[in-house]
């Protein structure tokens, strides 16, 4: 595949996930990025993880938009939620890699406490069997914060006045509901307050209004919005409650980005077979060796938390509803190579509930007792060196149409391994 560098304009694209997350994102996130102005991620935090592989070297990002990587102008707007150590620290790591980074991020981003990580990991151990399953890196605290009218934003760091005034409020109460019901040490306001300033000035040179940037620029630059976590991780689509706290649908790109409604080009990524990190419901999940041998050639284990990934068929019910949420124009099949080498594939094609075919059902309860419908299709050896659509094993290819003819969305890049170059491209983007 090749994709050459262009000064063609095309439509502002948003890359989502159509699953539960891990659908290899950062790859066709970088791909693209080589074409793009600017890569900016709008929602989620720290509890993402892309891995890009650049020849031989493997970067891993939980912050930074993919695009870094390609030297792009890489931006964090109002929708993301912050942990400043975290983001430190990446930003010094591509530099130690030689990478410059032009970065901006939005002074209305809410910033991750550490009271925000202890109430997550805290509430998650009180849920016990009822945990959701985090990636106890306080998003949803400061989401609710957020929500809540009380969190820390960026612009508030940067005052230190501001930022004092409402750390003490923020503390008195967190303190509490830590000692109270979790019975955890209380959090020393000077320390935090020292640490937290300290952050700010390193974050200072970076502040600048993406909304704004997004509204100038739409219409003359190529733009890149990258998602994080997927389609049915969506705080209010996905299987509520385990999920995400924010929206993680191509629409939500508006409200946390701040810009007005335009069309895009909305790019689902499709890991070949379905995988889900945390708890809740996965109805095509597999339980036996196939399972785990997904797992062990996919290499099936979170890139933020390391935690074993649950592995199953390719659901196109799931796909159907994402692609109804999401207005996908485009597909791109990951991981394609995962499943070489197995006799037979299948497919879920229809969910069952009281003997009739549903769509993907609204709420737990129903979802708990619907049975799969599978479609069986041939296997395919995948060779290594295939760099073009037509050479694809006849099995492979009737696994994409099957696809295709299903959703009725065309998959027009197809990933068969890691690197940059295991990538082929079937149509242009944009
Ligand atoms: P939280 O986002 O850390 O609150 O975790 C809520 C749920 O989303 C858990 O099931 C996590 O495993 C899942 N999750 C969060 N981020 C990702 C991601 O980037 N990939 C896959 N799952 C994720």
């Amino acid at each position: 595949m090749r994709l050459e560098k262009t000064n063609k304009k095309m439509k502002p694209i948003i890359i989502i996930g159509a699953q539960w997350g891990d659908e290899g994102k950062g790859k066709i996130t970088d791909l693209l990025a080589q074409q793009t102005d600017a890569v900016i991620r709008f929602q989620g935090g720290n509890n993402a993880g892309h891995t890009i592989v650049v020849e031989d070297k493997t970067f891993k990002f939980h912050l930074l938009p993919s695009g870094v990587v390609y030297r792009k102008k890489c931006m964090i707007a109002s929708g993301v939620v912050l942990d400043p150590a975290v983001l430190i620290k990446e930003i010094q790591e591509i530099k130690v890699e030689g990478f410059e980074i032009d970065l901006m991020i939005d002074p209305l981003c809410h910033i991750i406490m550490p009271y925000h990580c202890l109430l997550d990991t805290s509430s998650e151990t009180k849920l016990g069997e009822q945990k959701i399953g985090t990636t106890g890196r306080g998003i949803g605290p400061c989401y609710t914060d957020k929500i809540g009218r009380i969190g820390i934003r960026f612009m508030d760091l940067l005052d230190k006045e501001v930022f004092l005034k409402k750390l003490n409020t923020n503390l008195t109460l967190k303190n509490k509901e830590l000692e109270l019901l979790y019975n955890q040490k209380p959090l020393d306001v000077t320390e935090l307050a020292a640490e937290y300033l300290n952050y700010a000035e390193l974050l200072r040179p970076y502040l600048g209004d993406v909304s704004r940037y997004t509204f100038d620029n739409i219409k003359s630059k190529n733009i890149l919005f990258e998602g994080a976590q997927g389609t049915f991780l969506d705080i209010a689509y996905g299987t509520y409650p385990y999920v995400t706290s924010s929206h993680t649908i191509s629409g939500g790109v508006f409200s946390n980005v701040g810009f007005p409604p335009t069309e895009l080009e909305v790019i689902g990524i499709v890991k070949a077979y379905t995988t889900r990190v945390g708890s809740g419901p996965f109805l095509a999940e597999l339980h036996d060796e196939t399972g785990e041998q997904l797992r062990k050639v996919g290499q099936e284990f979170g890139t933020t938390t390391g935690r074993p990934r649950r592995c199953g068929w390719l659901d196109l019910v799931m796909l159907r509803y994402a692609h109804r949420l999401n207005g996908f124009t485009q597909f791109a099949l990951t991981k394609l190579d995962v499943l070489s080498g197995l006799p037979t594939l299948k497919v879920a094609i229809d969910y069952t509930y009281k003997g009739k075919c549903i769509d993907f059902p609204i709420g737990l309860e129903k979802l708990d007792k619907c049975e799969v419908v599978y479609k069986e299709l041939e296997g395919f050896e995948l060779p290594q060196t295939i760099t073009t659509y037509e050479e694809l094993p006849k099995n492979a290819k009737t696994y994409i149409k099957f696809i295709e003819e299903y959703t009725n969305v065309p998959v027009t890049i197809v990933s068969i391994g890691p690197g940059r170059k295991q990538t082929i491209l079937r149509e242009s983007i944009g």
